[in-house]
């Protein structure tokens, strides 16, 4: 997390998709619930990946390298950080809605590289229908993933352990959920160090 961070590419469909090369850690949730304003948050760099009030403001696969390294073989950066389009966002035009759902849900199957992939949750709503089904999606492709809550700056404290509490109970069913929830708030800088710690360990695995 020490080198500057680059945008490198945006990805419309799967068929834009970089070769295979550093492992990839993507954050994926619900539109609005604070992707790339955390991935922002974990690397330093306010403006790195685009946030907006207006849910539906990341539009494809962004990839987020250190910069410094020629992606030469042998050369290439420890991992690659992935913001995706928000689901659940019921105002755009359906064909943009099933456009970016069939993205997310086609690149989170079916990508080899795809090494952790963070489920951001809202610590305001909790675990939605929505999200639930993507925890599906994500044991049936038996791709690892842990939750993390967003905006805990937006409920009060003794609320937080309990959430995470009622959290871990509801991904008792998911077998490919790491058994751990964290929390974090990007707007106060909570959690982060937490939150890097983990990213770092997974690519190491
Ligand atoms: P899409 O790309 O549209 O799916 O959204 P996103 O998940 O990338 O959310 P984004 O980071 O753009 O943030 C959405 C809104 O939530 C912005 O107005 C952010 O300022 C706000 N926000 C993000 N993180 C936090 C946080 O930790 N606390 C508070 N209070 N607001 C936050
Ligand atoms: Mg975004």
């Amino acid at each position: 997390f020490v080198r500057p961070w680059i945008f490198i590419r945006g990805v419309p469909s799967m068929d834009f998709l970089p070769p295979e090369g550093p492992l990839e850690v993507a954050f994926a949730g619900r539109s609005n619930v604070g992707k790339s304003s955390l991935i922002n948050a974990l690397v330093g760099q306010a403006g790195l990946a685009r946030t907006s009030n207006t849910p539906g403001r990341t539009q494809e696969l962004n990839y987020f390298v250190p910069d410094g390294y020629s992606g030469n073989a042998g050369d290439l950066p420890p991992m690659a950080l992935v913001d995706m389009p928000g689901y659940g966002y019921a105002k755009a035009p359906k064909e943009q809605v099933d456009a970016w759902t069939r993205l997310v849900f086609d690149y989170l199957r079916g990508r080899a590289t795809l090494k952790r992939v963070y489920v951001l949750i809202d610590s305001r709503h909790g675990i939605m229908k929505n999200d639930d089904e993507v925890l599906t999606l994500l044991d049936k492709a038996a791709v690892s993933y842990q939750i993390v809550l967003t905006k805990t700056d937006k409920i009060k404290e003794a609320g937080v352990p309990r959430l995470i509490a009622e959290t871990l109970e509801k991904i008792k069913k998911h077998p490919a959920a790491f058994p751990e929830v964290l929390s974090t708030s990007s707007e106060k800088a909570d959690g982060l160090e937490e939150l890097r710690g983990a990213i770092t360990e997974a690519v190491k695995q």
